[in-house]
């Protein structure tokens, strides 16, 4: 019987396999009920008494062998159903896959960008500034006489018990802050948002978007004004696009003036976008007023500037047919969703 215990013993050491149904026939075949074990300890009764203990251990030694292989095969097993090839059949490579719901830029940034891009190429760089600023900022400095009616409670959200204090209603106050801090030559153009107490409607919002341009230097001339918004309107719209400039009012700026471009869909030929008249306005603009320069420390008999500043969603309602500015703000996946692309 002990050789034939020995002979088990490098039966289970040399035994492997890869399937649970071999491993199963071999548990059977040696822990069954009519197992080779059970046989062993069956013989333990004709065993001599003094050999006993020798081959007890040696039973035992068999069947914690048999234990190990078992539970070392079953691991092997398992691991391999679950990352590797036995379950791969399970799997259908010709399913489709999970279709990833992409975001979208919002048009009002998309818009935003383009506009950037274009006057970063005429060496323009971008300028930022606080929502929340003092009416120095935004509109003394600004050359705004005490009682101009756009710091009226009308036009100006103030901040309650500081009427110094108020959310910005242009982002000409940016580029006061970057006249006091950096000496000319400067071109920079200010993005952000800007909020003015008005009602809401298809064409205004409390909250909106405006991207402000200012460029300083010797000997600037109301000619690099034209020609930098001529450049900028042919690249934003189309190489065949005009300008016209009309006269207008704007405390910091002397002579100021408001630029219509030809009306892109009718081809000036007129059309309910611009009113039939063939022009649509697109911005405000002027020569920096000598006041707001002195007022920055900038001194106005060496130096001259143009500023110009326009509504983002204006050009994005003009860019892309928008009619109602509402929705730029209401979240539509529908309305979001086509812009997906850009
Ligand atoms: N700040 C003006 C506005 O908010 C726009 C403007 C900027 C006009 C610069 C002229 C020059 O309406």
């Amino acid at each position: 019987m002990k050789t034939q215990i020995t002979e088990w013993l490098l039966e289970v050491e040399r035994f492997t396999t890869t399937n649970s149904k071999d491993l199963e026939d071999f548990r059977v075949k040696f822990l069954g009920k009519k197992g080779h074990l059970a046989h062993a300890f069956e013989a333990f009764k004709n065993i001599p008494p003094e050999e006993r203990k020798e081959y007890g251990q040696h039973v035992n030694n068999l069947k914690s062998k048999v234990n190990d292989k078992i539970a070392e095969l079953r691991a092997s097993i398992d691991r391999s159903s679950t990352t590797g090839s036995d379950t791969t059949k399970d799997i259908d490579l010709t399913a489709p896959v999970d279709i990833h719901d992409l975001g979208s830029r919002h048009p009002l940034s998309i818009v935003r960008k383009d506009i950037i891009k274009i006057f970063e190429r005429l060496g323009f760089y971008v300028s930022d500034g606080p929502e929340i600023e003092d009416d120095w900022h935004i509109f003394t400095a600004l050359n705004f006489p005490q009682d101009h009616p756009a710091r009226d409670m009308q036009d100006t959200f103030f901040i309650e018990k500081k009427p110094d204090i108020a959310l910005r209603t242009h982002t000409s106050s940016v580029q006061v802050r970057v006249m006091q801090n950096n000496s000319p030559p400067i071109r920079t153009i200010s993005p952000g948002r800007v909020f003015r107490n008005e009602a809401i409607s298809a064409r205004a919002h409390c909250i909106f978007h405006q991207i402000e341009g200012l460029y300083i230097n010797k000997d600037v001339s109301f000619a690099d004004l034209k020609q930098t918004l001529l450049y900028f309107a042919q690249e934003m719209f189309d190489k065949d696009t005009h300008i016209r400039l009309r006269p207008s009012y704007f405390p910091f700026t002397e002579p100021s003036a408001e630029m219509d471009v030809s009306c892109k869909l009718c081809k000036g030929k007129g059309c309910n976008i611009c009113k039939y008249t063939g022009w649509v306005e697109i911005l405000g603009c002027g020569m920096v007023d000598p006041n707001v320069l002195e007022n920055c420390n900038i001194d106005s008999s060496i130096y001259s500037g143009f500023a110009f500043g326009m509504g983002v969603e204006r050009m994005t309602m003009l860019k892309y047919d928008i009619k109602d500015l509402r929705i730029f703000f209401e979240n539509d996946l529908n309305f979001l969703k086509q812009f997906a692309s850009l």
